[in-house]
């Protein structure tokens, strides 16, 4: 099975907060899972550069918006390396392979006849001179009365919305009511592609619940012509003639990253055969893991722009939409200095605490919460002492009692049995990895742990050991080979502690494979044991972060 797996780009114009990293690393934990089930898999994603907030966090520093995406993307780029994520591209908007498929593109879509281009009214704000880019324009939402909506989507009830659609229009930058101005746009003709897009929603029945009724509800509201091109000069410049001037909406293009990193991909790797191979090829399957408020782009805008290019490629499989993060009860914010940065959180702790404690809440069905309480809870009973301990006593046990060296016996009724269960619930962890349900997965890996600690403990090794040496080696074998078992699980949550298990455990030939994971090894040297993991306190933490702040030692303390 081929797989193209993806995580929503985040907008570049601030480090991304602990949020938006539960897309990345459940696309990353997703990655892993295929990889080990033996599947091909290219894994992408990339900065998103364009856009209005990036310009004006530009101005506001007094450099280019080409300087500021640089440096961001340079910055967050290496944070992503540091959590462990194996994209095979991480690649940028403003990639010049991106650039020209975009051009391309539309170029395409046009001549296909899916494009039209209109006089408009757009609103102009008569106190700030400008053109209002739809983010800028707030308002009451036609359709669920919302007084904060913005003029592209309304963040309570999700719609689409046009600027020009909002009741009570005001611009967002200074309060003013706009005024109505015209000026020339072009235009996506989405109501041509309704009955197409209701049918591959209805006909995709692993869309999660928010993702599939967001949608109908949407086209059942009957779909508008999308606006395709703005009065920006930052971004990707408009392809159509007369449009000079022009760019092209941000996420009518970042969509088309999805493809675009994949190509730019194989083209580095010097196979650019494979691009069409991933694409436009009916066994492939793609999935994108974003938050809530992406869904109509991922469902309704980007297929219809897929199936508009005639090209072939191959709609979203599954768009594994999660509801939102909370931190402490109340929305992140960066103004408010209210949440955990990416930087932050890496000073705070190693990566395989976030990783772990992310998936561990992973807003699946709906919104879920950070709170300091919980993270040391969690942390310190499931991480430390359910998993930690269980590694460090079995090995500890190897390493006093057999000179370190794993015996080579046979296992007993029980020992096998014990592997037995275990692989039942490795299965388990496979199943719920293949539904999306990344949360029960890593439950059930935790599952396993319990099980080596409650073989241990009714066992009684440091017993037996005296009385009855033999049973005493099957225990050990059994342990040793379910935590090897175990490695090859963890390394799809938490690759940094699996790699140095891996050589604590004194395995050569890791079991790179889940086909591989269960086998039997015996007779191996172990290597010096130390702790994976240690508890943390809540307090001490808080105050660190406190600390970084402070002290602006990373750059998301400097903004
Ligand atoms: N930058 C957008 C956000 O952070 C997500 C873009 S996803 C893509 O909300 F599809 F456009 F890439
Ligand atoms: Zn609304």
């Amino acid at each position: 099975m081929r797989w193209i797996i993806a995580s929503a780009w985040p907008y570049i114009n601030a480090v991304p907060h602990l949020g938006t990293l539960i897309q990345v690393l459940s696309s990353d934990v997703y990655a892993r899972y295929r990889r080990k089930a033996g599947d091909e898999v290219v894994f992408v994603s990339g900065s998103d550069e364009h856009g209005t907030p990036i310009e004006i966090e530009a101005i506001k520093r007094g450099i280019s918006p080409r300087e500021l995406t640089d440096k961001m993307h340079e910055y967050v780029s290496g944070l992503f390396r540091k959590f462990g994520i194996s994209y095979d591209n991480y690649t940028r908007t403003e990639s010049p392979t991106h650039v020209e498929f975009v051009k391309e593109f539309y170029l395409k879509v046009y001549k296909n006849g899916h494009i039209f281009e209109k006089e408009t009214e757009q609103l102009y704000c008569p106190n700030d001179k400008i053109f209002l880019p739809d983010r800028f324009v707030v308002g009451t939402c036609p359709y669920c009365g919302y007084e904060k909506a913005h003029g592209d989507q309304c963040d309570r009830c999700g719609r689409l919305l046009n600027p020009t659609d909002l009741i009570n229009p005001r611009c967002a930058i200074c309060g003013a009511t706009p005024i109505i101005k015209r000026t020339k746009h072009w235009f996506f003709d989405l109501p041509k592609f309704s009955d197409q897009l209701k049918e591959y929603i209805e006909g995709n029945d692993q869309l999660p619940d928010n993702a599939r009724s967001t949608s109908l509800a949407m086209i059942n509201d009957g779909l508008k012509p999308r606006s395709l091109t703005r009065d920006n000069k930052w971004g990707i410049p408009a392809p159509f003639s007369g449009a000079k001037g022009k760019t092209i909406y941000v996420w009518m293009e970042a969509v088309l990253g999805y493809v675009s990193a994949v190509k730019e991909h194989f083209n580095q790797i010097e196979k650019p055969e494979e691009f069409e191979k991933f694409w436009k090829n009916k066994e492939t399957k793609s999935v994108y893991f974003i938050g809530k408020d992406n869904i109509p782009f991922h469902t309704i805008i980007f297929p219809a722009l897929l199936i508009a290019s005639n090209e072939g490629y191959i709609l979203p499989y599954n768009v594994a939409s999660t509801e939102f993060l909370l931190y402490e009860g109340d929305k992140f914010s960066k103004s408010e200095r209210r949440g955990i940065w990416m930087d932050e959180a890496l000073v705070l702790l190693p990566a395989d605490y976030w990783r772990f404690y992310m998936i561990y809440i992973r807003p699946e069905h709906k919104d879920s919460n950070f709170s300091w309480e919980d993270f040391e809870a969690k942390i310190n009973d499931e991480l430390n002492d359910t998993l930690g301990n269980l590694i460090h006593r079995v090995l500890s046990f190897i390493s006093s009692k057999y000179g370190g060296e794993v015996p080579g016996t046979c296992l007993d009724g029980e020992s096998k049995k014990m592997l037995e269960e275990a692989k039942e619930l490795a299965k388990n962890i496979e199943d719920s990895l293949e539904d999306f349900k990344l949360r029960d997965s890593l439950r059930n890996f935790l599952e396993m742990a319990r099980i080596g600690n409650r073989f241990f403990n009714s066992r009684e090794p440091w017993k037996d050991i005296k009385e009855n040496k033999k049973r005493t080696d099957s225990t050990v074998l059994a342990s040793y080979n379910l935590l090897r078992a175990m490695t090859c699980y963890m390394h799809v949550f938490m690759p940094f502690s699996a790699e140095k298990l891996w050589n604590m455990m004194g395995l050569q030939k890791k079991p790179a494979n889940f086909s591989e994971a269960f086998g039997i090894v015996k007779s191996i040297k172990i290597g010096k044991v130390k702790p994976l993991f240690h508890k943390v306190s809540k307090e001490e933490l808080i105050k660190k972060l406190e600390d970084i702040r402070e002290r602006k030692k990373i750059l998301s303390s400097i903004e």
